[in-house]
């Protein structure tokens, strides 16, 4: 189904990813092994860090579509739903009818703020370059991908590169990728796209002690031009652009930390936002970690923005 245009003319960022069902119990403190424990609360949420950045984006207010896979089902109803209630464009879902869908048993400990991801993912595939030559590329300025499939997801960065070649260069579809989990496939990706994004796990896994080293270490993976950006929780974050200057921004602690879950999907979104309206890196990088900052604040998203 091809997309209707995005309002006013507008064009689209596009986020390529997961998207899962989150059982989230809420619980006063971790608990040990082999008890029995009242939750404060429980609920489902829409979840998968694709997913997670397309709520951020609706809320900033930038028209945007997620592509994914989904397996039928009460867990997709619901996320569907969800996604529809932000005003998440959908024309890219790939339907696998006989597989199940992805979900995160997640518990929460309001006391400390860390949220404990136990993730199960049977047997849904991921979105293959194939399915990705559907998109029609004329209707998006930002294409996002959350590292998974690293390989086929080279194959669609390039179908993106080629178009670009032809485009005059107001016209260019800018690219970013995430490289979130330490899996070697998923290092591959920091050659590609104009930003990369580099979680601290995997700073750390490679060696680094903090953002602003993880930036200076692993910029020469990255192709020239781009830039890179790392968030470090309470540390704030650390970029380095194609100018080769560092900037930093610190953390904007909220008065109590009460839900961290998603929180990097949110600095994502919220750089990609600003970048993609024009701001300078600094800019982009200081609303990343204030919307993050309001996200740990809240239960969810609503109220972040
Ligand atoms: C948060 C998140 C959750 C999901 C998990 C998958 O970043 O996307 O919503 O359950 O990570 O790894």
């Amino acid at each position: 189904m091809a997309a209707p245009p995005p309002p006013a003319g507008r064009k689209r960022i596009l986020c390529v990813g997961l998207v899962c069902l989150d059982i989230i119990s809420v619980v006063e403190a971790y608990p040990a092994e082999d008890t029995d424990t009242r939750c404060v609360s429980q609920r489902w949420q829409r979840g998968g860090n694709a997913s997670n950045s397309c709520t951020v984006l609706a809320l900033l207010g930038a028209p945007c579509a997620f592509m994914g896979s989904l397996a039928p089902g009460h867990a997709a109803d619901f996320v569907l739903a969800d996604l529809r209630r932000y005003a998440v464009e959908l024309c890219h879902l790939v339907l696998h009818p006989s597989c199940s869908f992805p979900t995160s048993v997640v518990i929460a400990s309001a006391s400390r703020g860390t949220r404990t991801i136990l993730h199960a993912n049977r047997n849904l595939p991921d979105v293959t370059a194939r399915d990705f030559e559907q998109v029609d590329l004329s209707q998006y300025k930002w294409i996002h991908w959350e590292g998974r499939n690293a390989s086929e997801q080279v194959k669609m960065i390039q179908r993106v590169e080629e178009h670009n070649r032809a485009q005059p260069p107001a016209q260019r579809i800018r690219i970013s990728v995430e490289v979130e989990k330490p899996r070697e496939e998923l290092y591959q990706l920091f050659g590609h796209g104009d930003v990369v994004f580099v979680s601290k796990d995997v700073a750390r896994h490679l060696g680094y002690g903090s953002a602003a080293e993880a930036v200076r270490g692993l910029r020469g993976r990255l192709r020239p031009g781009a830039t890179l950006v790392c968030a470090w929780a309470e540390a704030g974050a650390d970029a380095v652009g194609p100018d080769g200057q560092p900037v930093h921004s610190d953390a904007f602690p909220p008065a109590a930390v009460v839900d961290t879950l998603g929180a990097g999907d949110t600095f994502n979104a919220a750089v990609i936002f600003a970048l993609s309206e024009g701001q300078s890196l600094q800019d982009a990088v200081t609303l990343g970690c204030r919307v993050a900052g309001r996200k740990c604040g809240v239960q969810g998203y609503d109220g972040i923005v």
